[in-house]
């Protein structure tokens, strides 16, 4: 821990880095995976689970939780820490990209976004001062500055203006989150599928001098290959000494190629929402819990997990739990996916201090190939 943020990389191998972030409430170890908690809950999880098996921090979102129950609330009840009984650190989302993909009737413009709320179609204003304010009410630790996602395929020309604006309102957020040693306010690189916009973004980025970087815009559409393209020609222009963040991504695969790439940090919605739809991450792959193949079945997900989801409760059982509609299934095999993604970087960690990265993520992959059963 430290009274200060800071970033230190341990070890590389190729472009993969091991590093860690410290700050006040805790050390994130990297490459990392946030599980995202959008409304102050992860959903289906306790914070107890959520913390034993293995996240050094936890995702919210500045837009769901401006509307239900409101920043200055949460910040009269002790903060986002406090409230939701998560004293590690948080990273928040900045509501762009939310108010893009789930409210009504929004007008964006130089000054900011006004939207209505999906839950009552209340009017907000949203400007990047407000959504760095939100998030200092909230306490966040890693704050994200307001930026214009565009949904891939866009035009060039939209896919422009998207990005300048993003970089005017990075400046903005810069100057309202002002000097605050135990915290960071990252950037968020945009440009879509065009090289050129992408390493104008991050050179833009990279001399503000901001204490970490992210990469947004992907994972909305666009092939893997692009992604992966973007990221070959983002990570360079970035500096090598911050902490660098792919938002929104993705699934075990897309992270290992990514941090093949140079990226750091995670966060996706994919192992709490396929579990709550019967999904179940594993060693061998993907498991359709909903699947009729399963009623019968006494063996466990994982016999060798250290999760108990995995471990001590039968696929047939688990099978029941999801036909029947029962919050315990949602609950076991979110805590069962989570407890695969922690597990996953944890291996991805240690390989990278092994120098053996490019051989144990092949050794991953090959049992994710030969499957389940
Ligand atoms: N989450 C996933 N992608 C993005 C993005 O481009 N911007 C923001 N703010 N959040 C995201």
């Amino acid at each position: 821990m430290s009274d200060e943020f800071t970033f230190k990389v341990l070890a590389t191998d190729g472009k993969a880095r091991r590093g860690e972030i410290s700050m006040p409430r805790g050390t994130v170890r990297t490459p990392a995976f946030m599980p995202v908690g959008t409304g102050g809950t992860v959903k289906a999880m306790y914070m107890d689970q959520v913390r034993g098996v293995g996240a050094d921090i936890i995702l919210g979102n500045t837009y769901h939780l401006m509307l239900r129950p409101g920043a200055e609330r949460v910040a009269r009840l002790g903060g986002l820490h406090e409230f939701a009984r998560w004293p590690w650190p948080i990273l928040t989302d900045s509501g762009g990209f939310q108010v893009m993909s789930l409210s009504k009737l929004r007008k964006l413009n130089e000054s900011g976004v006004t939207f209505r709320s999906h839950i009552d179609g209340a009017p907000y204003e949203m400007s990047p001062e407000r959504s760095i304010e939100i998030q200092g009410l909230l306490d966040s630790d890693i704050q994200m500055q307001l930026d214009e996602c565009v949904a891939l395929p866009a035009t060039e020309k939209e896919i422009a203006r998207a990005m300048e604006l993003s970089l005017r309102w990075a400046e903005r957020c810069k100057t309202a989150f002002g000097e605050q040693p135990g915290r960071a306010m990252f950037g968020i690189v945009q440009g879509g599928d065009i090289p050129a916009l992408r390493e104008r973004s991050a050179g833009a980025l990279k001399d503000m001098g901001l204490k970490g970087y992210a990469v947004g815009g992907l994972a909305v559409g666009e092939p893997q290959a692009v992604m992966l393209d973007m990221l070959d020609v983002t990570c360079p222009v970035l500096p090598q000494e911050k902490p660098r963040y792919l938002m929104g991504v993705g699934t075990p695969d897309d992270i290992i190629k990514s941090v093949a790439r140079g990226i750091d940090m995670f966060d996706c919605v994919m192992p709490t929402r396929a579990g709550r739809h019967g999904l179940a991450y594993t060693r061998r792959g993907k498991v359709n819990l909903r699947n009729a193949r399963h009623a019968d079945d006494p063996r466990p997900l994982d016999e060798e997990s250290d999760c108990p989801a995995a471990r001590d409760y039968s696929r047939a059982y688990l099978h029941h739990l999801v036909k029947s509609g029962e919050a315990l299934g949602s609950m076991l095999l979110t805590w069962n996916n989570l407890a695969y993604y922690q597990t996953l970087m944890a291996d991805i960690r240690g390989s990278i201090e092994a120098g053996r990265f490019v051989e144990r993520t092949g050794e991953i992959a090959q049992a994710w190939a030969e499957g389940d059963l």
